[in-house]
């Protein structure tokens, strides 16, 4: 007798195609599929169940990732007791079925089939560049066609036209079978909508937008129809031009905060394409266009890969040995610590880099140097959020993992823009926006999620920039006065003194929605409606990104969301949360790996004895006891004459970070400033080592993703440039007289878990195993944390904070009359130093000024014009778009061009707790000038 086999998600394997999605049903049924007992969630289609079994069933318009759609009629079965031949991809299984899935019959009618696909399929296999990877092909072989009986001669497709217009993709209609895996793929995973099935029956085709081009239409370039097509149809370029790949390495996108993981295909040591992992923890499967297809960056003929130096910024770089340059640098380093002591040098981490060699630069910096002066990029983007929520639930760190927003009933976005900013999470927030949770904004532009195809938001806050805590306060406000806080959880989760103190202060008049309405320029009734939302829906889950952060009171405003979810209840359990939408591919790793000057690796303060004394024996060193100074603490020194020496590992401060005339003026006071980057990028300008960088492709070693995921970075080619990061850094450790003699990344990370409580269990091992784990990981958490604070805060009881709302000094005035928030769009990322140097640049080439009509018609501005834009900081010049996406009195930017010079013009304010740069307000005036003589 057969044994029944039973449905055990973990068990498959997700690279296979199970034909349709996975059921969620606690109800379980057992059919049969020829003779073969299998027990699957009630629900599940015949297919997937065949599957399972090992039985697959051949098949064209299924595949595993969107809804089965029973158009092509080649995955017909027999079942017991039932006329016909359903089709397998839209049957569900019932309890006792018995299915046949290779009979005489089905054979005859699934050759039946094929014939007329490929009567009307141009035959051309052998040039074709999928032979060899298409479904097509397959399920000709798997039905066992051997000749065609209806010639081509009758009407046909076979002349259908060619779009080429994407940079990334081709469209070849003559190819197509019309399955319309593409159209769903683009509905219900990427949730654009941007292609339709138009005309009806032997007409009909499928066509992007209003029968546009790609170029022209509503598509993102995500490559979900791409990876969906299960013919030549829609094809990668790259795989036309360099052929089929013949190996594969799995990875992790180097981008944004999301970490999807991919599988790299090559052909020997050249990518052919990156496929989004279906395995990958944070992705699922899915990409945006930067992942999928930007990756040319790192075989850029600008790239750098031998070692430079010069003796003053003024003379020209000359290329060295890693051997000279290192000695080169460490002399000078050693020359300052004498001459000028040990805090007279310091470094700067980067959050594109790996953990690893994140980690040994801020050794590097506390061992080698002797001083706590390290910082990283993390200062500029997300360290409000460190201090916030650790003050608040005890750990800097997002609550949830991505997966958990399909548990949400609304959803609360604060100064975020995930379709762009880290689309793949977006499409899964969209996909749980089209099942029916509700939506509440909180943002000065109008973000593409307040509405898009299916999906609007319920609630949009439109505040002015610089008033969140405002309107926080004003929500929580209304959640206190109106009895709708979650008593039972306050009470056994919280500090009662602290709670007490908070709801005394939010429950004052200053704080009503009534009250704020006048300072944030939101209808009270709008907030009172969206808190009532929120507290009343079930599963509230805040996500939020810089422009939460990047204020002079982004530190306040992440503590007044961590407040608003502790007073609703919504903290420990999937759908709830509040989540940080990290910027960098690393910037949660590089804050984790002791990257501040008060922290060592897992947020442990340096000033505490007997952490410090566990890393003064790990590391044989004595170890500082004071913080070191930050960015701006450093950059101030320089200036003043005493900060003479700075390491910087890929992170572009002179383009980056805010006052960019005050980071000139500081790096040109240095005697000695090395960097380490891919390109000669605008710090580089500044510098006198450069030390060539790898790119992702060739890196090995872990990025941890905004929901604390672990992933790893394997190298798919050979190095360009004969060194690791982290191989510099301990080759410049060593030369300057503290020897860190690493054999490999992985031994770094055993290094690391020794060290830090929430790795304990992570190795490389570990993540081979598993594939991708979320810190804590130990023998409590063996397998990660998905979700943290599930039956205690991890500081114990969650404390409230009172969050007084203190307006900005950068206020509009008759001189300066408008507010400028900045942001990011989907093709570019940060400052462009990747993305502008592959096709992206084709959907956004310059940086654009986009303003309300009143605005510009005030200031005899039209679309297109030029206008220079001028703060207390700096001026600079770009092109304007009218744009009703913003409130008038406020203009919005992005910084991916340093032509733009975003930056001039923002000025030094800061967050009040951890000097984050307040980006995201700016008092400006703008007029119209001629177009630049360089534009
Ligand atoms: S690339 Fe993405 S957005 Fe464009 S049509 Fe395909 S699925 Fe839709
Ligand atoms: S383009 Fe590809 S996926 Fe879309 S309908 Fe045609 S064959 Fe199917
Ligand atoms: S969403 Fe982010 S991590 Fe994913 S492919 Fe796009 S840029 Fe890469
Ligand atoms: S795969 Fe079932 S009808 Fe096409």
């Amino acid at each position: 007798m057969n044994m029944v086999q039973q449905f055990d998600p973990a068990q498959l394997d997700l690279s296979q195609d199970y034909g349709t999605p996975a059921m969620n049903s606690e109800v379980e049924v057992t059919v049969h599929i020829d003779g073969m007992p299998v027990t699957v969630p009630e629900g599940t289609s015949v297919m997937r169940a065949a599957a399972i079994a090992g039985a697959n069933i051949p098949k064209l318009c299924a595949t595993d990732n969107v809804e089965a759609f029973g158009s092509c009629r080649l995955c017909l079965v027999e079942i017991e007791g039932r006329n016909g031949t359903p089709a397998s991809c839209t049957t569900p299984c019932q309890e006792g079925m018995s299915v046949k899935t290779q009979t005489t019959r089905l054979d005859k009618l699934r050759k039946g089939v094929m014939e007329l696909y490929i009567s009307d399929h141009p035959l051309d296999c052998l040039t074709c560049p999928a032979n060899g990877d298409c479904e097509l092909q397959d399920m000709a072989g798997a039905v066992g066609l051997r000749d065609v009986r209806y010639g081509t001669e009758g009407a046909n497709h076979l002349a259908g036209a060619k779009d080429e217009s994407n940079p990334y993709f081709t469209f070849d209609t003559s190819k197509c079978i019309v399955c319309s895996r593409c159209v769903r793929a683009c509905s219900e995973v990427q949730g654009t909508f941007a292609l339709t099935i138009a005309g009806r029956g032997f007409g009909s085709r499928v066509s992007p937008s209003e029968q546009q081009p790609f170029l022209e239409s509503e598509c993102v370039s995500c490559g979900a129809c791409v990876q969906a097509c299960p013919t030549a149809t829609l094809q990668e370029k790259s795989v036309i031009e360099l052929g089929v790949p013949s190996r594969k390495v799995k990875t992790t996108c180097a981008y944004c905060g999301v970490g999807c993981s991919f599988v790299a295909e090559l052909r020997g040591d050249e990518v052919v394409r990156m496929v989004p992992d279906k395995q990958g923890g944070a992705n699922a499967g899915h990409s945006c266009v930067k992942g999928r297809f930007a990756w040319g960056y790192a075989q850029h003929q600008d790239r750098i890969t031998t070692p430079m130096v010069r003796d003053s910024i003024d003379a020209a770089w000359r290329e060295v040995s890693w051997e000279e340059a290192i000695g080169f640098a460490a002399d000078r380093f050693n020359a300052i610590k004498a001459s000028h002591g040990v805090d007279a040098i310091g470094g700067i981490t980067s959050s594109r880099c790996t953990n690893e060699e994140v980690y040994v630069v801020q050794k590097m910096v506390r061992a080698a140097f002797g001083t706590n002066n390290v910082d990283t990029c993390a200062r500029v983007c997300h360290s409000p959020t460190g201090y916030g929520l650790k003050q608040t639930f005890g750990t800097s760190a997002g609550t949830q993992d991505f997966a958990s927003v399909q548990h949400s009933d609304v959803m609360m976005v604060i100064g975020a823009n995930p379709t762009d900013a880290h689309p793949v999470f977006g499409s899964r927030m969209k996909r749980r926006l089209r099942e029916g949770a509700d939506l509440i904004v909180i943002d000065p532009r109008s973000i593409d999620l307040v509405r898009s195809p299916h999906v609007s938001a319920e609630h949009h806050l439109q505040l002015l920039p610089g008033t969140n805590v405002a309107v926080l306060n004003a929500v929580a406000h209304v959640v206190a006065s109106e009895g709708l806080i979650d008593e039972a959880f306050v009470a056994e989760r919280c500090d009662r003194v602290s709670f007490k103190a908070w709801e005394d202060f939010i429950r004052l008049p200053e704080n009503s929605p009534e009250t704020l309405e006048a300072v944030t320029g939101v209808p009270a009734a709008t907030v009172r409606a969206a808190a009532r939302a929120f507290a009343t829906a079930g599963n509230g889950a805040i996500y939020y990104g810089l422009g939460v952060t990047e204020h002079s009171q982004g530190s306040t405003m992440v503590m007044a969301m961590a407040n608003l979810a502790m007073a609703t209840g919504n903290i420990g359990r999937l759908g709830v949360g509040v989540n940080p939408l990290r910027g960098q591919n690393n910037v949660q790793g590089s804050c984790d790996m002791g990257s501040f000057p008060h922290e060592f690796v897992g947020y442990r303060h340096v000033s505490d004895d007997t952490v410090r004394e566990q890393f003064s024996q790990i590391w044989g060193v004595t170890l500082r006891e004071e913080p070191g100074m930050r960015i701006p603490n450093m950059l101030d020194s320089a200036v003043s004459g005493r900060f003479k020496g700075l390491y910087i590992q890929g992170e572009d401060i002179a383009q980056s970070d805010p006052n960019t005339q005050h980071v000139a003026a500081a790096l040109t006071a240095m005697d000695c400033v090395i960097v380490q980057d891919l390109f000669l990028n605008e710090t580089a300008q500044f510098a006198h080592v450069f030390l060539p960088g790898t790119s992702f492709l060739e890196k090995d070693g872990t990025f941890t993703n905004a929901e604390r995921r672990i992933n790893r970075v394997r190298p798919v080619m050979t190095s360009r440039t004969g060194r690791s990061e982290w191989e510099a850094t301990c080759a410049l450790s060593e030369a300057m007289g503290y020897p860190m003699p690493y054999e490999s990344a992985a031994e770094i990370m055993d290094e690391i878990a020794e060290l830090t409580p929430t790795f304990a269990g992570v190795s490389f091992d570990l993540l081979d195993e598993l594939g991708s784990v979320q810190w804590p990981c130990n023998d409590q958490a063996p397998s990660g944390t998905p979700i943290m604070h599930k039956d205690r805060f991890v500081r114990g009881e969650g404390q409230f904070m009172t969050t007084p709302y203190v307006p900005t000094d950068e206020r509009s005035t008759r001189k300066f009359p408008l507010l400028l928030t900045t942001g990011r769009i989907l093709s570019q990322y940060n400052v462009g130093a990747q993305t502008r140097r592959t096709e992206n640049v084709v959907w956004h080439s310059e940086d654009l000024l986009d303003i309300h009509e009143a605005d510009a018609e005030a200031r005899g501005v039209k679309d297109g014009d030029w206008v220079e834009i001028a703060s207390r900081a700096g001026e600079t010049k770009m092109r304007v778009r009218i744009s009703d996406d913003i409130p008038a009195g406020v203009v919005y930017t992005t910084f991916h061009h340093p032509v733009s010079g975003t930056n001039v013009i923002t000025t030094d304010n800061s967050d009040w707790a951890t000097n984050c740069p307040e980006y995201k307000v700016t008092a400006v005036q703008i007029r119209p000038v001629s177009e630049p003589a360089l534009a």
